[in-house]
């Protein structure tokens, strides 16, 4: 006897089974308990819903997102509409920097009470994963007061990444090594104490940090156990890939400027890669991260929104999709397969998310189209009609 099934659907299991025109897809105890046509459903459920004809598909995994920070960058916005550069506003002084002002002036009620009110958006959106990073606090104590309001978000499955290392405050400033050293010695450790961190995290970047730095953060998570994934070759080539392959991160994010090497190093390793078109989009970025070269080295592509208040003020993994398909190509189903089976591969839980397959968490979202390619082809609607959560309506 399962708990529940749902009948009268359409699955698109992101699996071996493709989409089951016909189906049936059964809970319990919050898993997957059977999954499969209709037509073979020969088991009884303590309660039925009627899907009405709708899509399933597995809950969504954005699986790269910095929702936690006060305050927003509209004037900075404003400012690179006139010429400035993203990389001119964080010289100036702006930039990260300024959201580290905000955020360390706002408290964690306040802070849990605007993610909170963010992430209703990527509810509605049928999202069952969200990856929230730290790097707004860049001090002791707000790096540990942005990953315990992530830990307190409710409504869905939260991981936590620390990233420490996302640029270097006002306070070290013409110091970034002594910066790395802090946060390897103090800060990553205290969080880890109060198992605040799933994943370590950097910016690898001219405006952040250098390969060395970023290897020196990366030493500091193994000794901890603690996967990896870094911000690389976002606003240009530092080898970035090649270096999160080298360490074997679970994901490489962003990679415009990443070069073939950098991808055939990513393939070897088993790293996923993360494509933002919002930072893309936002940034204005004209140079499209390597999508042939990940095809053909099957790299596994995911997609998330990368919610920040700089450079991807995005709160819609449907406009995310989209923006992927017309701005780096991508098709439909590769959209589909980025926000569930290899967004859960980029943060290490494909083998709870991402695709409908028994015993996997019973996450998944009902949608009222024809079929799941209108996912990623309409622009701000949102056809998400029904969500279930450990086999919850
Ligand atoms: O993923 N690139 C670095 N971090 C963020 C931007 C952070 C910000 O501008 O506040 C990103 O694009
Ligand atoms: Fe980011």
């Amino acid at each position: 006897m399962h708990d529940a099934v749902w009948l009268n659907a359409k699955l698109a299991t992101m699996a071996a089974h493709g989409a089951i025109a016909d189906g049936a897809i059964a809970a319990t105890q919050g898993r997957i308990s059977w999954v499969g046509p209709r037509a073979e459903w020969k088991d009884r459920a303590r309660t039925e819903h009627d899907a009405r004809g709708a899509w399933i598909l597995p809950g969504f995994v954005d699986c790269h997102t910095h929702l936690v920070y006060a305050g927003n960058r509209a004037h900075e916005f404003e400012l690179r509409l006139k010429g400035a550069s993203y990389e001119d506003i964080a010289k100036a002084g702006g930039g990260i920097v300024s959201t580290v002002c905000a955020t360390r002036g706002a408290s964690e009620t306040d802070l849990l009470a605007q993610a909170q009110k963010r992430l209703n958006r990527w509810l509605a959106e049928g999202t069952a994963v969200i990856e929230v990073k730290s790097g707004y606090g860049l001090d002791r104590d707000t790096e540990l007061k942005m990953l315990r309001v992530a830990r307190r978000l409710k409504g869905l499955t939260v991981r936590t990444t620390f990233l420490g290392a996302h640029t270097v405050p006002e306070e070290y400033r013409g110091r970034a090594d002594a910066y790395i050293d802090f946060m390897r010695h103090e800060v990553l450790p205290a969080a880890e104490g109060e198992k605040l961190v799933d994943a370590v995290d950097a910016f690898c970047e001219r405006i952040a940090f250098n390969r060395n730095q970023t290897a020196r953060v990366f030493a500091a998570a193994k000794k901890l156990n603690l996967p990896v994934k870094l911000h690389a070759d976002q606003l240009s080539d530092l080898g970035g890939a090649a270096l999160a392959a080298k360490h074997g991160a679970l994901s490489a994010d962003h990679l415009e400027y990443t070069s073939e090497q950098g991808v055939e190093a990513m393939a070897r390793a088993h790293t996923v890669a993360v494509l933002l078109p919002g930072a893309f989009y936002f940034l204005r970025e004209t140079k499209l991260p390597p999508i042939a070269a990940l095809r053909r080295s099957h790299v596994p592509i995911a997609l998330a929104t990368d919610h920040n208040p700089g450079s991807s003020p995005l709160s819609s993994p449907l406009l995310a999709m989209n923006l992927a398909c017309t701005l780096f190509h991508l098709t439909p189903d590769e959209a589909l397969a980025g926000f569930t089976i290899n967004g859960a591969r980029a943060l290490g839980m494909q083998a709870t998310h991402g695709t409908l397959e028994v015993g996997k968490a019973a996450d998944f979202a009902l949608w009222e189209v024809d079929s799941p390619a209108e996912l990623a082809y309409a622009i701000g609607a949102n056809p998400c009609v029904a969500r279930v959560i450990r086999g919850c309506p």
